[in-house]
């Protein structure tokens, strides 16, 4: 009974210093990363997968919420801003073995040229990163034949104190159905 209670003071002391150790007033502190599950090394890990933009047909996965600005250029679409709910593949296939999905939304935000700003969550669910997402918001100039780069941000579940980088490219678009197959190679750092 005593070495109970014991157990139970030693934890509540534990739980209460990890919250509340440098601050009496309990509104900041210093966890112990141990009890926040994190690992002393960061890990790094490179994720490939393709991402489809679907902009036409009766199931579209991005479709237009803002249309560009009429007096600014109309071949940058200066304005135009879609949201996405879009398919992430582990091969080029639309097909093949679904990963995950990107959430978010792209805008168009240069005057001069096609140039995306691009706010996303990948909502992974293949295997343990299943419910775990990536948060990637970068500059994407969407026409370019050379990879682009955008920064992961963040992330939640596995990816907690995320960050990292994604090289994107374009593996295939059809100027008929606007659809575009990009293809994602990110590397995270995570715990
Ligand atoms: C419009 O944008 C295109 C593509 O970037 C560029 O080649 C062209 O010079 C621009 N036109 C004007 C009037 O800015
Ligand atoms: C991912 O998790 C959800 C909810 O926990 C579950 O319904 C789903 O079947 C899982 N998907 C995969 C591919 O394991």
């Amino acid at each position: 009974m005593v070495t109970k209670f014991l157990i139970f003071f030693f934890l509540s002391i534990i739980a209460l210093t990890s919250v509340t150790a440098e601050d009496g007033t309990g509104f900041v502190g210093s966890p112990n990363r141990k009890f926040l599950g994190l690992k002393t090394k960061e890990k790094l890990s490179h994720f490939r997968f393709y991402w489809h933009d679907i902009l036409t047909g009766s199931n579209p996965s991005a479709i237009q919420i803002i249309p560009s600005v009429p007096k600014y250029n109309t071949t940058t679409s200066f304005g135009l801003v879609r949201i996405l709910d879009n398919p992430l593949t582990l091969g080029p296939e639309l097909s093949s073995k679904q990963v995950g999905r990107a959430e978010g939304l792209y805008a168009s935000a240069s005057r001069s040229e096609l140039s995306l700003l691009m706010v996303m969550n990948f909502a992974l669910t293949e295997g343990k990163y299943n419910g775990s997402t990536i948060t990637i918001m970068g500059r994407n100039r969407a026409l370019s034949k050379v990879s682009r780069e955008m920064p992961v941000i963040g992330g939640s579940g596995i990816f907690r104190f995320a960050r990292g980088y994604a090289l994107v490219k374009t593996h295939s678009s059809d100027p008929k159905t606007m659809q575009a197959t990009v293809e994602y190679n990110v590397y995270v750092l995570h715990y």
